[in-house]
């Protein structure tokens, strides 16, 4: 339900205007004016300080502090009063998942400013918004993380991205984390980063007493394998393997790691010794796709490079399920460059057999294939294609053919539409393993740890 809207400043002094909301909403409502110019209402940061961070392009942290400001006030409905700067609340009023409730004569700014509005007082109790943008869904990730926090292994503490991501998340309360490496050296490089790592454990595989106990665990898990002894006690020095180790063994409920290490070297421990959960034949590599306004999930970006029909399936399972875990229900499209039955060969086939699998497997999904990518996201396009399909139009859940499309499709879509992909979030593991580009960022980082941190629960 519709927990907030947003007016303009001088429509809120306009007394007609506000005669009529206060009419419409008696006591029900909390009035909340971004104002950084006054004493008694909303204070988040001073003028000076507010005006600074503007200037100096930091307008994420002073959103961020609105948001924080907004989430923790209890009430009913909240009329958010804007704050004079119009593209400032465009911006607040969509992280906010707020629509503009504007008066006739501000009616016009709606459309110039590109935001959801509304004009009648009376549409507002009819009025659903759900617009995500990628803050607002950073803080539902912080949110989800805290509500039950876990520790998540970082390897690579060489790597001065990890450090940063590590002093933010440890600040935010969200996570637990461990660091592998030497703690005087870890120690030494956050001082001179100017971070605060206190709160991290730190291991050193090194020198730590768990080796022996982790080779012989790697050495019974692999024997059958072919792996020896010695091979085990060599290779669970290697950081990935010793962390991988710790969440098998449950001194941690998830690693993340892979800033330095290709995806195959990341996840090589984990098929090797983790597994696949009950069921599921394939692991697979989905990406949260946050763009105007919606989440999507895409599958499969990163692991399987020629999948079967029956891996499609198990990919389609598994992101309906990472789909459900952050709070969305899933539509799902098997894509193809046939819809239905305009297109055809091998290929095609292979998706056929795929989506017949995939209802077999969970025959309540809402599942669509072949489908192709504009039939799955537009109405309009699905309406002439696909008219009866519940999926067509409305998929959230895109499952492609093959690695190739879905890692090509995913980088054009975040390049070139300004998406924040997160991402790849393994799936079909028994416990979280994720792994990092090479060219992450730290806010990567840290949306990968807090991600994993959810799937650990
Ligand atoms: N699901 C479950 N288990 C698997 C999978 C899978 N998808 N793939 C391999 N395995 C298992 C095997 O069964 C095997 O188990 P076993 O040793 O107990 O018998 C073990 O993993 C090792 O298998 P290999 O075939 O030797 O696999 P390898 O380690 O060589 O490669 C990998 C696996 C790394 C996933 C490979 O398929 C690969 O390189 N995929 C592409 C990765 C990539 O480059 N992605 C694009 C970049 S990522 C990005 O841009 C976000």
């Amino acid at each position: 339900m519709l927990k907030a809207i947003y007016i303009f400043k001088n429509d809120y002094e306009n007394s007609e205007f506000r005669a009529k909301l206060n009419s419409k909403f008696a006591q029900s409502v909390t009035f909340l004016p971004i104002s950084f110019d006054n004493q008694d209402n909303f204070r988040v940061f001073n003028p000076d300080e507010a005006i600074n961070l503007l200037q100096n392009g930091k307008e994420n942290e002073l959103i961020k502090a609105v948001m924080a400001k907004f989430d923790s006030i209890k009430a009913e409905f909240i009329i958010v009063v804007g704050s004079g700067d119009e593209l400032l609340d465009s911006v607040l009023a969509r992280n906010l998942n707020a629509p503009f409730l504007l008066s006739k004569q501000n009616a016009h700014k709606a459309k110039l400013l590109g935001f959801k509005s509304i004009c009648d007082i009376d549409e507002i109790s009819n009025l659903q918004s759900n617009y995500i943008t990628p803050l607002k869904f950073e803080t539902l990730l912080y949110q989800k993380a805290a509500q039950k926090p876990k520790r998540v292994v970082l390897p690579e503490s060489d790597d001065d991205r990890i450090l940063k991501a590590c002093d933010i998340l440890l600040r935010s309360n969200a996570v637990g984390i461990t660091l592998l490496g030497d703690k005087g050296q870890i120690s030494q490089r956050a001082n001179e980063l100017g971070l605060n790592l206190d709160k991290a454990d730190i291991i050193n595989p090194a020198t730590s007493d768990l080796i022996d106990e982790f080779a012989t665990t790697l050495y019974e898990l692999r024997k059958s394998k072919g792996m020896e002894l010695a091979q085990a006690k060599e290779l669970i020095k290697d950081r990935t393997y010793f962390g991988t180790m710790l969440v098998y063994k449950g001194l941690a409920n998830a690693m993340v790691s892979g800033a330095s290490t290709t995806t195959a070297q990341t996840i090589r421990p984990a098929l090797q010794f983790v597994k696949t959960k009950p069921g599921v034949t394939s692991v697979s590599g989905s990406f949260i796709m946050c763009a105007n306004g919606q989440i999507h999930f895409y599958a499969d970006c990163a692991i399987m490079p020629n999948p079967t029909p029956k891996d499609l399936a198990g990919a389609a399972i598994a992101t309906a399920a990472t789909a459900r875990e952050f709070g969305f229900e899933p539509k799902v499209a098997m894509l193809s460059y046939s819809t239905g039955d305009s297109g055809s060969g091998p290929s095609v086939d292979a998706i056929i057999e795929a989506t017949k699998i995939l209802k077999e497997l969970d025959p309540s999904l809402d599942v669509e294939g072949p489908i192709q990518f504009d039939a799955a996201i537009d109405p309009v396009v699905a309406a002439k294609k696909l008219p009866n399909s519940k999926v067509a139009g409305n998929a959230n859940v895109f499952i492609f053919p093959d690695l190739n499309c879905g890692n090509i499709c995913y980088k054009a879509v975040q390049r070139t539409a300004n998406a924040l992909a997160i991402g790849p979030i393994l799936q079909g593991l028994n416990k979280p393993i994720n792994d990092l580009s090479r060219g992450c960022l730290v806010e990567d980082i840290v949306n990968t740890v807090l991600i994993s941190a959810i799937q650990g629960e």
